[in-house]
Formats: structure tokens, C-alpha cells, sequence
């Protein structure tokens, strides 16, 4: 069997390459290849993809609350995303007596499910190019005048379009302002939570398979989106009715292959492909770096408790996963950019285009420049950055200290106040302020003795022994508003945080002589001062040179299919089903089966281990419809699809447009793609809907479920 796989993918390889696909590739909707796309075996026709009049498989895709993608697979709205897409929601409806984290979530029937004010889903009507509109008479400005002449248009083209009460439009740029598309998007309000598998499922090999390969993650969860008895969307309301789609996808459960054609529809959210090499090699020696070393401190500060205490575990799951997951990812791409020699690659590909077209050196001569005198402030801003978003604390005192200007600008209304103090409530909800102590010391000792003395506020140094720090972070944290510990008006930020605000003068005097304001304050100065300013000037000119080094290279590299980068709105991405050879001598298939989950179950742990009821399941081999030729259930499945953050959740389908997968990670050795794609490593990783399926009927009897979907055999 492995043997084959190899023979095939030497044979497969060289037609891959000859596809164009050497690039990756993240294409705009209306604007795909279709005949590339029908070559790799695709069955239907772009306009049954993306069709702005009629039905058509975008009427099925969403935005899931403004990060992740999700789809619609059933008449009543029923919507199919990641586990880690909805951990938010499955967290806030846990506690340690109904522990949905743990335990998994379904509910019996529609009455049942829950609702999640605040989520949003978002669907992209249409889509039109208006590059000629909004750059009309910029032709000859740079800098400042450009821009402004360019918001005015885009205000004038966004007044141009005749849009229903629900919908609204936004234009994005593309290839870095060469040109602009618009799209119109609805915005349903009324979500709610339908089926969540355990953790042991949903987040099986949780941080240790996080973006590796082989995987066997059952990283799907379920939601609905309910609308008004018009079908329209609206607020939460129990008398809202489930949303009758335009169209849904179908779900197949046939067999799948190595080399079928797949693509993936979805939000993707950033990548950068066209960067100078001077920019890419300083991700990789610096600011990748140091954003690793940040989050190496906390993750493992936070780790020791939460293994420790099941109330912690619950409280910090999420945020968690969240500063795990791209800590993991950026040692992927450093790896993966070292070793795809994604820099001398880069060097290469600019002397080829200086070659062909002269002008392109003043171009990369003048970003060598700029991004080497940025490099220091880059530097600086990574750790400032990572220090705040992870020493809890500070990042708190940042937002008081944000409320503090505003109110002292005059500048509050209750909009602003009413979303604050949520926000507020909800921070405090998953605070515990005596762990945050911990990291916090830690971070500001790393800061100290990291950074320049240039960069940081004059008497910084005595923050560079973490033991010390603790101590007196414990101190001030007995007296202070923003660690929820002093009392005002009778209650402490952590407990009500409405009676805090009652008085907002008096609070703002408090806070004035709150010891973490004044350290934070003390923070924010020194790096705008030292660093933003600088930073943003430079990234202002680099921004410039970047545009004009996009249009060169569209110019002078005529073979080049270009897409633009990713910058979180719909996308087609195509390939096919495909194992890789990462390493000499490794091959990796394309498929996972139920087996392999046993191979790595680890009872009790807290990554590895699996429900008895999957276990039961697996020894009685009860897998009804759901396995395949291997008389196995197969779980994940690896193709060449170019996917990033944002991706998660995105449907995967086949040629003829049916649900084959649910796209949720990368391999380890391709994580690299967001900068450099690599089609000998990078592949995108997707639940099998087979696994899916199977998960739902079989382990949690949700056959009312399977009977609302419409499947494929
Ligand atoms: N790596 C995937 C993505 O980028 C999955 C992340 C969720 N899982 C986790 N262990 N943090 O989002
Ligand atoms: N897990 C990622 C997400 O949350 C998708 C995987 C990727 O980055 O490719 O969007």
C-alpha cells in the first residue's frame, strides 16, 4: 500500500507542478480558473461555485463570528464549523457541574439548543471589482494625498450601491492597493449551539498534534442559524425560526482517493507571498522568534495550574489554545522557511525580475533600506506587543488606561461604556489574578533583559529579576482597582463591575494612583515614544514600495498566475487529496483511520485520552455506513489545498461540489505557506466527514441530525 502511494505520488508530482500550482493559490470567487480547476477533475462550473443571481455553493458558506469560516448542511440551517471555531460558546455554557468541554454538548431537538448573544454569521451576496472607481485620479499621487483622494472615492463607490435594510458593503484591497473589491454582505445574529463532541474528540492530541501530521482530530462542532419568520436576519429572539438557506451542501460519505480534486471555500485570513526576502528573513531571526520566547514563558507558567486545577483548566482553556496555537505555528514556519530556503529563494526570484525589468532595483534597494532601519523597532514592537497580550494585567491596566483618555477626553458615550464593561466582566469571569502574578513577573523580567534600555522607561533594570517582581506585583495587587481586588463603592471590579463605573470620576481618580496604571503607563510611553511612531513612519513608506513591488512583479512575471494575499474574505482554493514526503525517507499518506486514534490513547491523560464509549464503538467495530474500503472509519485526510488561519471551518468538497471534509489545521512542515507555499510540504488537514458522521450517529445518537442532512453514498 505504501509502496504505491509512492509510485503514484513520483508519477502525480510533475503534473501537479505543471498545473501552476507550484504558488499555492487563494482565489477570488469570481474570478477563477476554471479550466485549471476542470483539469484536476472538477465536474461542475465556476458559476454553480460563486453566482451572484442565482443559487449557488456561497449561498452555503459563512463567516463564523468574524475569525472562522462555517457551512450550511441541512434545509434548516444547520451549520458545520470547527471544535476550536466554537470553544468560546462550548466554554461559556461549561462549569464544573455541566462540563461541555469535557463531556461534549448535543442537544435532543431545536428546543434544546443553545443561544450565543454576540455571535455572528456573515454571508458575501456579491462581490465586484471597483479598482477604477476607487483609484480614479490617483494615477499621479503618492503618500498622503493619495490616500485621502482614495478614502473619498471609496466613501462615494460604497454610497453607489442600492442595498435591502439587512445588508451592508465593504471594500477591501488587493494586491496591497493595486486594487479594491467590494462585497456585499448579510449579517444573521440568532446562533446557536447544536452538538459539540468531548474534548477527547474535538480537541484529541490537543497542543501536542496541534499542526501535525498524522492527526486524528474529530475538530468539528455544530451550530444553527435562526432568522425572523421572514428569513431574515435578526436579533436573538425565541420566537426567530431556523434559516432556510439558498442552498446547502450535501454531505458525501463515498470513498475517497488519493489525487481526487477538492477545494476549500472560506476566509482565509492573512498571508504575505509577495514580500521582499529582506522582510521574510527578518520574521524568521526576529520577530518570530521573539514572539516564541514570550509565549514559551506563559504557556508554561499557565500549564502547571491548569493540569493542577479543574476550575483553572475551564477559566484558561481558551485563551490557551488561542496563545498556544500561533506559539506553535511560528516555530513551524521558521523551520519550514529555513529549510524550503524561502530567503534565497526570494533573492533569486528578485534578481530574475530586476533582469527583465530594470526598475524593479530601486524598488528592492529601497525596502532593503527601510526594513533594515525598522528591524530594531520591528523588534521591540513584537516583545511590547506579546508582554501586554500576556501578562494579563497589563493588558487590563491598558484598557482602563484607554477608558482613562477617553473620559478624560470627554469622549465616552454609553455605547462605548455599555461594551467596555462587558468586555471588563467577561475578563474578570476568566481571570485568576494570583496565576497572572506569576506570568506577569516573568514577562517583565524577560522584557527587561531582552531589550535595550532605549526602548524601555528610565529605571526599567529593576524590574529584571522575576522573583522580585512577583513579590511586588503580590503587593500592589491587594490595593489595586485593576487586579479586582480594592474595593469602590462597595464592590470590587471582579465582583460588579456596573457599581465600580457608578461614579466614573471617582474611578478615574482611583485609578490614577493604581500601581499597575502607573506601570503600564510608564510602558506605553517609553514604546510610543521609543518605538511607534518610528515603526509606523517607516511601515508608512515601506507600504508604498510594497504596493509598487506588487504591480512590478505582476508586470515583469508574466508566467506567474497571481492571486492576492489573504486578508479575511472568500476564498477558493483547489487541489488534490495527497500524502507528502516531508523528510528524507518519510512518507506521510493521506489518510488517518479510527486504529491510529488507538495507537496514540494514552488513558487519563489529558491530551490522549478517549471516551469509552469511542473505545466500545472501535472494539465492536460498529461503524454502520461510515467506513471505507479499509472496513475502518476513516478520521482526517491531508490535500495540496493553500489554506491559512481563518480556513478553520471551511467546507472541503469534491468535484461535484458534495461536503467530503472540514478543513481545520496544517502539516508541521508546511506552516511556511503563509509566507513561501511549498508544494512538496504543505497540506491542509480535514476532518473526515465520514468521521463526522459517524461521531454523530453512532457516539452521540444524534441520528435527528443525520436525518436533516442529505447524504451522499
Ligand atoms: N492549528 C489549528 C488552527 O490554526 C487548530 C487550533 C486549535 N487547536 C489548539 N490546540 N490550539 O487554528
Ligand atoms: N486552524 C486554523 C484556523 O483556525 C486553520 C489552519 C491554518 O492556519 O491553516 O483557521
Amino acid at each position: 500500500m505504501k509502496r504505491r502511494n509512492i509510485l503514484l505520488a513520483a508519477i502525480i508530482f510533475p503534473a501537479v507542478m505543471a498545473f501552476g500550482q507550484q504558488y499555492g493559490g487563494m482565489w477570488i470567487p469570481t474570478e477563477l480558473n476554471e479550466k485549471e480547476m476542470k483539469d484536476l477533475g472538477m465536474k461542475i462550473s465556476a458559476k454553480q461555485i460563486f453566482d451572484p443571481a442565482k443559487p449557488s455553493i456561497k449561498d452555503a458558506v459563512v463567516q463564523f463570528n468574524g475569525g472562522c469560516t462555517a457551512e450550511i448542511i441541512s434545509p434548516q440551517g444547520l451549520l458545520l464549523t470547527n471544535h476550536h471555531c466554537g470553544y468560546g460558546q462550548i466554554q461559556k455554557h461549561s462549569s464544573v457541574q455541566n462540563d461541555y468541554l469535557s463531556d461534549g454538548f448535543w442537544a435532543k431537538n431545536m428546543g434544546g439548543e443553545l443561544a450565543n448573544p454576540g455571535v455572528t454569521v456573515d454571508f458575501i451576496t456579491d462581490i465586484k471589482e471597483v479598482s477604477a472607481e476607487v483609484l480614479a485620479g490617483t494615477q499621479n499621487l503618492e503618500g498622503k494625498a493619495a490616500e485621502d483622494l482614495i478614502r473619498t472615492n471609496l466613501e462615494k463607490v460604497q454610497a453607489g450601491f442600492k442595498l435591502e435594510p439587512w445588508q451592508k458593503v465593504v471594500i477591501k484591497p488587493m494586491y496591497y492597493g493595486n486594487k479594491y473589491y467590494a462585497y456585499v454582505i448579510e449579517t444573521f445574529k440568532d446562533i446557536r449551539l447544536v452538538g459539540a463532541p468531548p474534548s477527547s474528540i474535538g480537541k484529541f492530541g490537543s497542543d501536542t498534534d496541534n499542526w501535525v501530521w498524522p492527526r486524528h482530530t474529530g475538530d468539528f462542532a455544530m451550530f444553527r442559524i435562526y432568522a425572523d419568520k421572514n428569513n431574515r436576519p435578526a436579533e436573538y429572539s425565541k420566537d426567530n425560526v431556523p434559516y432556510k438557506p439558498k442552498h446547502f451542501l450535501p454531505v458525501s460519505i463515498k470513498d475517497k482517493q488519493e489525487n481526487d480534486f477538492t477545494f476549500v471555500f472560506g476566509f482565509p485570513g492573512r498571508t504575505t507571498e509577495y514580500l521582499p526576502a529582506i522582510a521574510v528573513e527578518k520574521i524568521m531571526t526576529d520577530t518570530d522568534p521573539a514572539m516564541i520566547s514570550v509565549r514559551e514563558v506563559a504557556l508554561k507558567t499557565l500549564d502547571e495550574k491548569m493540569r493542577a486545577d479543574d476550575e483553572t483548566r475551564i477559566k484558561y482553556a481558551s485563551k490557551y489554545a488561542s496563545v498556544a496555537n500561533y506559539w506553535k505555528k511560528w516555530i513551524g514556519e521558521v523551520e519550514g522557511l529555513k529549510k524550503s530556503d524561502a530567503v534565497g529563494k526570494k533573492k533569486k526570484y528578485e534578481q530574475s525580475l530586476i533582469a527583465k525589468n530594470p526598475q524593479v532595483k530601486t524598488t528592492i534597494d529601497g525596502l532593503n533600506a527601510l526594513y533594515t532601519e525598522q528591524a530594531p523597532y520591528a523588534l521591540n514592537r513584537a516583545y511590547y506587543s506579546e508582554v501586554i497580550r500576556n501578562a494579563e494585567t497589563l493588558s487590563l491596566a491598558n484598557q482602563y488606561l484607554n477608558f482613562m483618555q477617553s473620559y478624560e477626553a470627554g469622549k465616552t458615550d454609553d455605547k462605548s461604556m455599555t461594551s467596555l464593561k462587558n468586555r471588563l466582566a467577561s475578563f474578570y469571569k476568566d481571570y485568576d489574578g494570583a496565576l497572572d502574578a506569576k506570568v506577569t513577573a516573568k514577562l517583565l523580567a524577560l522584557y527587561a533583559n531582552k531589550t535595550p534600555q532605549s526602548f524601555l522607561p528610565t529605571n526599567f533594570a529593576q524590574f529584571k529579576d522575576e522573583n522580585a517582581n512577583l513579590s511586588l506585583i503580590e503587593e500592589w495587587s491587594k490595593n489595586s482597582v485593576v487586579s479586582g481586588r480594592k474595593s469602590l463603592n462597595g464592590a470590587t471590579a471582579a465582583t460588579d463591575i456596573q457599581k465600580v463605573f457608578a461614579n466614573p470620576a471617582e474611578l478615574v481618580k482611583a485609578l490614577k494612583d493604581d500601581p499597575f496604571i502607573k506601570l503600564a503607563t510608564q510602558l506605553r510611553t517609553s514604546y510610543m515614544t521609543s518605538t511607534e511612531d518610528k515603526y509606523a513612519q517607516l511601515q508608512s513608506q515601506i507600504d508604498v514600495l510594497q504596493k509598487r513591488y506588487m504591480a512590478q512583479q505582476m508586470e515583469t512575471d508574466k508566467d506567474r498566475p497571481f492571486f492576492p494575499d489573504a486578508n479575511s474574505t472568500l476564498r477558493v482554493a483547489y487541489g488534490q487529496v495527497k500524502g507528502s514526503n516531508p523528510r528524507d525517507a518519510v512518507y506521510y499518506g493521506y489518510q488517518t483511520h479510527i486504529s491510529g486514534i488507538m495507537e496514540k490513547y494514552v488513558p487519563g491523560d489529558y491530551e490522549f485520552d478517549v471516551p469509552k464509549k469511542l473505545i466500545d464503538l472501535y472494539q465492536a467495530k460498529d461503524y454502520g455506513i461510515y467506513k471505507d474500503k479499509t472496513g475502518e472509519v476513516p478520521v482526517n485526510f491531508t490535500a495540496t489545498n493553500h489554506t491559512t488561519g481563518g480556513n478553520s471551518g471551511s467546507p472541503v468538497l469534491d468535484a461535484h461540489g458534495n461536503l467530503i471534509g472540514l478543513n481545520f489545521d496544517r502539516q508541521w512542515e508546511g506552516t511556511m505557506s503563509d509566507i513561501n507555499f511549498d508544494p512538496r510540504f504543505s497540506r491542509n488537514i480535514m476532518v473526515d466527514t465520514k468521521y463526522i458522521l459517524f461521531i454523530i450517529d453512532k457516539y452521540a445518537d444524534a441520528k435527528w441530525l443525520i436525518n436533516e442532512m442529505k447524504i451522499v453514498k
